[in-house]
Parts: C-alpha cells; sequence; structure tokens
C-alpha cells in the first residue's frame, strides 16, 4: 500500500500543490460566501452540517434565518425540538438537524460551550464525521483539517488519475491518505475552500474548465485524455419503489396531523397519519384524496393519500405509539413538516368563506 501511494505522491510535490490551491482560492475562488465572513465555529458548524448534501444556494437562506432564530450554540442547545425541525422543513435529510441540535447540547454539557479543535473530540460530537471535523478545524481553526467530499473525491481522481468504484473501501482509504499528504501546515482555510471550490467551479462533473485551472500542468486526467472518464461513473441501479398511504382528515378549520417516530423517513417531522396498507385493504369505506410521488436516496415514494367516507362504520387507526393532533390551518407554518407534505396541503388549503 506504502508504496503505491507514494507513486502517487510523486506526482507532485505536496508544497507546489498547496501553493498553487491556495494562490488561486486568493485571485478566483469563492470568497463571499455568509459562512466565510466569521471564523466563530458555531457559525462553521451550522454552515458545514447544512452543506453536506444540499447544495450552496439552497443552503444559503436557510444559514441566514437559522442564524437569526439561534444566534448561539447556547440558545440552540436549549431550543425545543419541534422548533428546530421547523426551521430545517425543506432542506431534507432530517437528522442533520436533530444531530445538529445534539451536538449542540453535548458541546454545552461537555465542553462548556466551546466547540474542540482536536480531530478525535470533534468526532465523538453527533453529527460531526471525518470530513466535518476536518473542515471545522480548516475553517474555524485555520488547522490541519483534512477533507475530502465529493467535491475533492472528484478534484483527486482526475489529478491522479485514480479509477475504480471511489465509495469503495480501499479508494476511500488511498484518496484520504492522498488528502493528508498535501495538506498544508499553514493557511489551511483557504487551502480548504480552495479544493471546494475548485471542484464546484473549475472541475465540475461535466464540461470542466480544465484550461483554467491551477492544477491542468500536472493533471494526469488532462495529459493521458481521460478527463470525460473520470470519476468512473457506477452504473446506476433502479431504486426500489415503495407505496405508502396516507390519511386525509381535515375540516375548515384544521387538519389531523402525527409526528412521525425518530427513526425512518422525516424523522419527528408533523406528517399526515400514515395508514397501514393492509388496514386500508380491510376497510372498504374509503376513496382517494390524491397522491405526490417523493423520491429519497434508497427509494422512491408512490404516497397515495385516502379520505374516510362520512357514514363509514370501521375507522382507519393510527400506527401505534404516534402522537396526532389537529392542526389549525393557520399554524402549520409552526411546525416541522416534510417538504412534499407541505407542498401538498398548499394545494389543498381550505376555501376561505365567502364574505358577506
Ligand atoms: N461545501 C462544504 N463546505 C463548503 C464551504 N465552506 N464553501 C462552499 N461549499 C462548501
Amino acid at each position: 500500500m506504502q508504496q503505491f501511494i507514494e507513486s502517487f505522491q510523486s506526482i507532485i510535490d505536496s508544497q507546489l500543490f498547496a501553493q498553487q490551491v491556495i494562490a488561486w482560492q486568493h485571485r478566483h475562488g469563492r470568497n463571499d460566501l455568509p459562512w466565510q465572513n466569521t471564523a466563530d465555529p458555531y457559525h462553521v458548524l451550522v454552515s458545514e452540517l447544512m452543506l453536506q448534501q444540499t447544495q450552496v444556494t439552497t443552503v444559503i437562506p436557510y444559514y441566514q434565518r437559522w442564524l437569526e432564530r439561534f444566534p448561539t450554540l447556547e440558545q440552540l442547545a436549549t431550543a425545543d425540538t419541534d422548533e428546530v425541525m421547523a426551521l430545517w422543513q425543506g432542506l431534507g435529510y432530517y437528522s442533520r438537524a436533530r444531530n445538529l441540535h445534539r451536538a449542540a447540547q453535548q458541546i454545552c454539557r461537555d465542553y462548556a460551550g466551546q466547540i474542540p479543535k482536536a480531530a478525535n473530540e470533534l468526532r465523538e460530537i453527533s453529527g460531526i464525521g471525518a470530513y466535518t471535523a476536518g473542515a471545522i478545524r480548516a475553517f474555524a481553526y485555520d488547522l490541519d483539517g483534512v477533507i475530502v467530499d465529493g467535491n475533492v473525491k472528484r478534484l483527486f481522481s482526475r489529478f491522479f488519475a485514480i479509477t475504480g468504484d471511489l465509495t469503495s473501501a480501499s479508494q476511500q482509504r488511498l484518496l484520504w491518505r492522498l488528502a493528508e499528504h498535501y495538506t498544508p501546515p499553514t493557511d489551511n482555510r483557504r487551502y480548504a475552500q480552495g479544493l471546494l471550490d475548485l471542484g464546484a467551479t473549475v472541475c465540475t462533473p461535466r464540461q470542466p474548465r480544465c484550461t483554467e485551472c491551477p492544477l491542468q500542468q500536472h493533471c494526469q486526467a488532462l495529459q493521458q485524455g481521460r478527463v470525460d472518464e473520470l470519476p468512473e461513473r457506477k452504473l446506476k441501479t433502479q431504486l426500489p419503489i415503495r407505496s405508502g398511504y396516507f390519511l386525509w382528515h381535515a375540516s375548515a378549520t384544521g387538519i389531523l396531523l402525527e409526528q412521525r417516530p425518530n427513526d425512518g423517513i422525516w424523522p419527528l417531522l408533523w406528517c399526515l397519519p400514515e395508514v397501514d396498507q393492509q388496514q386500508l385493504m380491510n376497510a372498504n369505506d374509503w376513496s382517494e384524496h390524491g397522491r405526490f410521488n417523493h423520491t429519497f436516496s434508497h427509494y422512491k415514494l408512490q404516497a397515495q393519500i385516502v379520505i374516510q367516507s362520512a357514514a363509514g362504520q370501521t375507522s382507519i387507526e393510527p400506527c401505534q405509539g404516534r402522537q396526532q393532533r389537529i392542526i389549525a390551518w393557520h399554524q402549520l407554518s409552526s411546525f416541522g413538516l416534510p417538504a412534499p407534505i407541505a407542498k401538498y396541503l398548499s394545494g389543498h388549503l381550505p376555501k376561505p368563506p365567502p364574505s358577506t
């Protein structure tokens, strides 16, 4: 393994690599993102958790709203879970919101509210993995944090002409070893931002701008004419399709919602009550109210919304242990709802009574 890694490391001197990334970032990188004019570790933590799996342009308004509502780690730590989830509504991957809330509580309890600097301590905190620990070290403390995200993987896979499945354990190990080797001892904030910026604006997935790249002289994929082939794409497997059934029980004043459990899809968000398919098949006093589809990372949900007829004999029971509440239409915005459910509701709001 060592010899194998050294063969990549001989492609370019680590100081030169970092210098080129840093100089390019200074002149051509993104320098006006809202989380860049702060080194407050709490701001960095919020931005990095939001930026996992979500585009910069989507994150910006959420980031700003978040810091307006929870300006400090302590305020987040003592906030109500429902409010935390409501503020995350629409960003998706809701476990990030729960983790951020828990992280704030953990840091207040174990570190007197100061986000630690050591990678091993950061990794102990809820929601902080290897990437986020490195990003906090680099962006908050300007220390030698190592970062490997999708942008860095693509850039490295081209620069070093790394083939194969980049998600495999061996390729992950290789990418992290290279990332460690090329992380400079100083100017880490700019270096880390430079890597992310290069991946986002120059070494893009399609039609990369190689002529603008500061690393073009040593880029192995460019020299071998293989930029378009790398990183190698995994054959997309078709996502499985699952059906979901949700109850519509509404009046002119409000609608019945349930809080989803801590695990599974949409944890802790307020949703139309989910109905067990078998129970629905046994009842015959319902009709379809509507449908929507939603794609998760691991499956496609085909949702059917059902409504019980007024004269119905059998009642459709909620899933066990879920809290249900009638929520007034005008109060919906203070509850965290899954985005597709919020969209469905907004298309089916009751009509206001005619004015007299
Ligand atoms: N993605 C993750 N962290 C980022 C940052 N600091 N700037 C831009 N994109 C990012």
